[in-house]
C-alpha cells in the first residue's frame, strides 16, 4: 500500500553534463521499476538540465534544500518557486548536513516545509540523532522534537504530502549502517508520532525512508522491514551501477 521510494542525494557532486549522463542511463531502469518511485537530488546548478533530461520519464528530480521566503535579499539562497521553475517535484529539507554545517533549526525546517508545500513540492524531511544522543538513550526524545518542531502547524492533508527520512547521523557517510531492526524501531516511533498528531490514516500512509550508508548489499535487509518504505542514499547513489542495484533491491 505504501509505494517505496528510492532517492539519491548527490550532495556536492556532479557537474551538469555528469548529471545529464546519469539521468539518461537511469531512465530505462526507472521505467522498469514499477515497484518503487525513483528520485534523484542533483546540486542546484544541475537541476534544470537534469529535469529536462528526465522529462516524461519516471525519474523525479529533487533539490537538496531551499529558502522559506518566496523571494528577497538572501544571497546564495534559492526559493521554492525557483525549484519548481527548474523542474523539481521534490525537495530534501532538514538534512543533517544542513543542520550541522549551517545550524539549521527545527523552526527553519518547519518554515521551509510550509513554503515547499505551498509551492506544490513534495518535501522529504530528514530527522536523526547523533551518536552521543543514541548512546545516552536520547534517540526517541530527539526524533520527537525534530518531528514536532519540523511539522508544527501542519494539517493532516499537508502531512499526507510529506515524505520522512530517518537518517541517524552516525550512519551517514561512515559505512556504519543502522541494523534493519534499529532502523525499524525508529520508524515505528516516528509512525507512532504521526498517528498521535495526524491520525491512523495518515500514519499508515506516510512513507518513511531510511538513510545512512545504504548500499546494494544491505538494501535488501533494510527493505525487508515492514516499517521501512525506501531509502535516501548518498554515496551509493553516485554510480549508475550501484544506484541501479538499489532501485532493483528486490
Ligand atoms: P550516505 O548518505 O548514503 O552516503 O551515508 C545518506 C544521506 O546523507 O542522505
Amino acid at each position: 500500500m505504501r509505494k517505496p521510494v528510492i532517492a539519491g542525494n548527490w550532495k556536492m557532486y556532479k557537474t551538469i553534463s555528469e548529471a545529464v549522463h546519469f539521468i539518461e542511463m537511469i531512465k530505462p531502469v526507472a521505467a522498469q521499476a514499477g515497484h518503487c518511485e525513483v528520485v534523484v537530488a542533483p546540486p542546484f546548478t544541475a537541476l534544470a538540465a537534469a529535469a529536462e533530461a528526465a522529462d516524461g520519464s519516471k525519474v523525479a528530480i529533487s533539490a537538496q534544500d531551499m529558502h522559506w521566503d518566496k523571494e528577497g535579499a538572501h544571497t546564495g539562497d534559492i526559493s521554492a518557486a525557483m525549484l519548481v521553475d527548474a523542474g523539481c517535484t521534490h525537495v530534501i529539507i532538514g538534512h543533517s548536513e544542513r543542520r550541522h554545517d549551517h545550524g539549521e533549526t527545527d523552526e527553519q525546517v518547519n518554515r521551509k516545509i510550509k513554503a515547499a508545500l505551498e509551492a506544490g513540492l513534495t518535501p522529504i524531511m530528514c530527522v536523526g540523532e547523533v551518536l552521543a544522543e543514541r548512546e545516552s538513550g536520547l534517540t526517541g526524545k530527539v526524533l520527537t522534537a525534530q518531528f514536532e518542531g519540523g511539522l508544527a502547524g501542519l494539517t493532516a492533508p499537508d502531512f499526507s504530502r510529506i515524505i520522512i527520512a530517518y537518517e541517524p547521523v552516525w550512519a551517514i557517510g561512515t559505512g556504519r549502517t543502522a541494523t534493519p531492526e534499529m532502523a525499524a524501531e525508529a520508524h515505528h516511533l516516528l509512525r507512532g508520532l504521526a498517528r498521535e498528531r495526524f491520525g491512523e490514516n495518515e500514519a499508515s500512509a506516510v512513507r518513511i525512508l531510511y538513510g545512512g550508508s545504504v548500499k546494494p548489499d544491505n538494501v535488501g535487509g533494510l527493505m525487508a522491514q515492514e516499517e521501512i518504505d525506501g531509502a535516501l542514499v548518498g554515496g551509493a547513489s553516485l554510480k549508475v551501477d550501484s544506484f541501479t542495484a538499489l532501485v532493483n533491491y528486490r
